[in-house]
């Protein structure tokens, strides 16, 4: 979490570090700030405040400095207040910083700093201890001596007072990548922030010191060492970056996915068939593997929910889908016949990275589905498949959950076919439904304007339910999800027979119940499911293939699903539901990209 940029070089860095800041707030709103050298000298001048990049935009006015460095923070350490928003400043030193210090207690006594500190953040102790290991003279060598010191992850971008014009920067896990071009050199917690200058890039390498002046940056690591940089070159451009004429990141997303699904499976079918040759994935990967397990967090792990729904009923396989934050904690079951799939758009959640760290101390069969490229969980897992959903800008997941789920239903076919659970032929028909699946997606998003108008029923309400059976209930899980995250509105995801159980207490008088009925085999089930909340007065919207059923004694409003074999229904109704939730944030007239209290790129346990 927290956005981070510096830049040093020919132009005016204000400009460059606000509009960076804005790129970067998906990744913290809670407040944001900059320092820069004042007139190019060795004065450091800082502008902070809680609230957002426009609130720092309306107290910046000072354009005479071409060397800064600029935060926008998700706070974890101390409340939103000016004093704990970054940079923090401590004697020489002002200082960025996206991650946790976990020792900070203990540096602030071990190393007195308690008496230079001002805010309730660890960040601050950092900004203390590179004061206080500053000599006035190296700032290289303050930072090797502080940084074995640091617990926890860390990206710092660091001015030192008396060397105007200059930037330095460390990280461990946070991540942080760089660039030098003829306007000066960058760096940034995500390339969004500087693609406009660079398409060329490279990711800070972990424990390496970077120090950054106008005409260039070079690297060395701890023991003084110069380390080369690995360049890479992105193949989008700002303006998959930007809102492109739609008034929200999140409703252009929405739109993107027919493309986006295109994007990720074309590259991965070769005659009709699933191929990963050209991901550097061997056949073998899937052979001998004896059971599955999927680690993933929020969408991503609803996306690998659905994964799980798929792959056990055509492998006939155990398949296990982890909770992330869990999986370390659970004692899971993991041999060298396991095949660990994590999951993650940003490639950078850090559960999900210690799970798959964890995963590949007991097998050699780690597959990561990520979308960002270059991220730690793409760079460490064994194998990656890239989604090629572009940047996801909105908080609320919404394309990156269609090509997640898009990419399991091309690793089911793999295993089917190399395990001989599916034949040929049977492979070549469900890739034809797969490549089908967009424009499907196409036909849907013409719904809007009806899902629109239905969510007006939803806008008071305090409590709703999301409910189905089989894959339906999976996808009830992330329609629950989407709804909570943007509109603040409670919602519950029930396997509708479990109702039953207990939850249907709390149906009463109007409560809105999304039902999902797409899967045949548990069809009359789950309409007698949908009945009897009807019959205790829920207000009930439906979503079917079966046009048959709209009649009031089961529901409210009916939404008609284009119609396709069952296990492909899944990729029409979750946009009704993104959809739902997106009107019913907007229609309350909330911020639907940017939800309060979350932030896009979860770095802290
Ligand atoms: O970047 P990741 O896919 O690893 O992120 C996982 C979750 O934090 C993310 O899906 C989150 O649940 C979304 N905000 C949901 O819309």
């Amino acid at each position: 979490m927290c956005g981070i940029i510096g830049f040093t070089g020919k132009l005016e860095a204000q400009d460059i570090l606000l509009d960076g800041l804005e790129k970067l707030e998906y990744r913290g709103y809670d407040s944001a700030g900059i320092a820069y050298f004042k007139e190019n000298k060795g004065k450091i001048s800082t502008r902070k405040t809680a609230g957002k990049v426009k609130d720092l935009r309306a107290i910046c006015d000072d354009n005479e400095s071409t060397c800064g460095i600029g935060h926008t923070r998700w706070a974890t350490h101390g409340g939103v207040t000016n004093a704990n928003a970054h940079p923090h400043k401590c004697g020489n030193v002002a200082l960025i910083h996206n991650g946790i210090i976990e020792n900070y207690h203990e540096l602030v006594s071990s190393y007195d700093l308690g008496k230079d500190l001002i805010s309730e953040t660890d960040t601050e102790v950092a900004a203390a201890l590179f004061n206080k290991l500053y000599d006035g003279e190296n700032p290289i060598e303050a930072i090797k001596k502080a940084v074995p010191l640091f617990k926890g992850s860390f990206a710092f971008c660091i001015m030192f007072k008396n060397k105007p014009g200059i930037i330095y920067a460390v990280r461990n896990v946070s991540p942080m990548v760089a660039a030098t071009c003829e306007e000066g050199s960058f760096i940034a917690s995500d390339l969004t922030a500087f693609i406009q200058y660079s398409k060329k890039y490279f990711i800070v390498p972990e424990y390496t010191i970077l120090t950054m002046t106008e005409s260039g940056i070079t690297l060395t690591d701890l023991d003084g060492t110069n380390v080369e940089p690995e360049f890479l070159e992105v193949n989008w451009d700002i303006t998959a970056a930007q809102k492109d004429g739609y008034p929200t990141f999140m409703l252009k997303e929405i739109n993107e996915q027919p493309d986006a699904i295109t994007r990720t499976i074309t590259p991965r079918i070769a005659d009709g068939l699933p191929d990963f040759s050209a991901d550097n994935i061997p056949d073998s990967l899937f052979e001998n593997c004896r059971d599955i397990t999927i680690v993933a967090c929020g969408t991503a792990m609803y996306a690998g929910m659905v994964g799980k729904s798929l792959m056990q009923e055509m492998l006939g396989i155990p398949v296990t889908v982890a909770i992330a934050s869990e999986f370390r904690y659970e004692h899971p079951v993991i041999t060298e016949d396991s095949l660990v799939i994590v999951v993650s758009q940003s490639g950078e959640t850090i559960d999900t990275l210690e799970a798959l760290r964890l995963a590949k101390t007991r097998t050699q069969k780690t597959l990561a589905i990520v979308n960002v490229k270059g991220s730690t969980i793409a760079r460490e897992s064994n194998y990656v498949l890239y989604t090629h959903a572009g940047p996801e800008i909105a908080v609320a997941s919404t394309k990156a959950y269609t090509v997640q789920t898009a990419a399991f239903y091309l690793i089911a076919c793999k295993l089917g076919l190399i395990q001989d659970k599916i034949s040929k032929d049977e492979a070549h028909e469900f890739i034809g439904n797969l490549q089908n699946v967009s424009n499907n997606i196409t036909e849907v998003l013409k719904l809007s304007e009806n899902v629109e108008r239905l969510t007006k029923r939803m806008l008071n309400a305090s409590n709703t339910f999301f409910i189905g059976r089989g894959i339906d209930y999976t996808l009830s899980m992330e329609g629950a999800l989407k709804l909570k995250e943007i509109s603040y509105i409670h919602a519950e995801a029930y396997a509708a027979g479990e109702l039953k159980h207990g939850t249907i207490a709390l149906i009463s008088e109007g409560v809105p119940v999304i039902a999902l009925a797409t899967q045949s085999h548990v069809y009359s089930k789950v309409i007698s499911n949908i009945r009897e909340v009807k019959a205790r007065g829920a207000y009930v919207i439906l979503l079917s293939m079966d046009e048959n059923i709209t009649d009031s004694s089961i529901c409210d409003t009916f939404i008609s699903l284009p119609k396709v074999p069952d296990r492909f229904a899944i990729f029409e109704a979750v946009i009704i539901l993104q959809m739902i939730a997106y009107f019913t944030s907007v229609g309350k007239g909330l911020n639907a990209d940017q939800p309060r209290n979350l932030a896009k790129s979860v770095t802290v346990e």
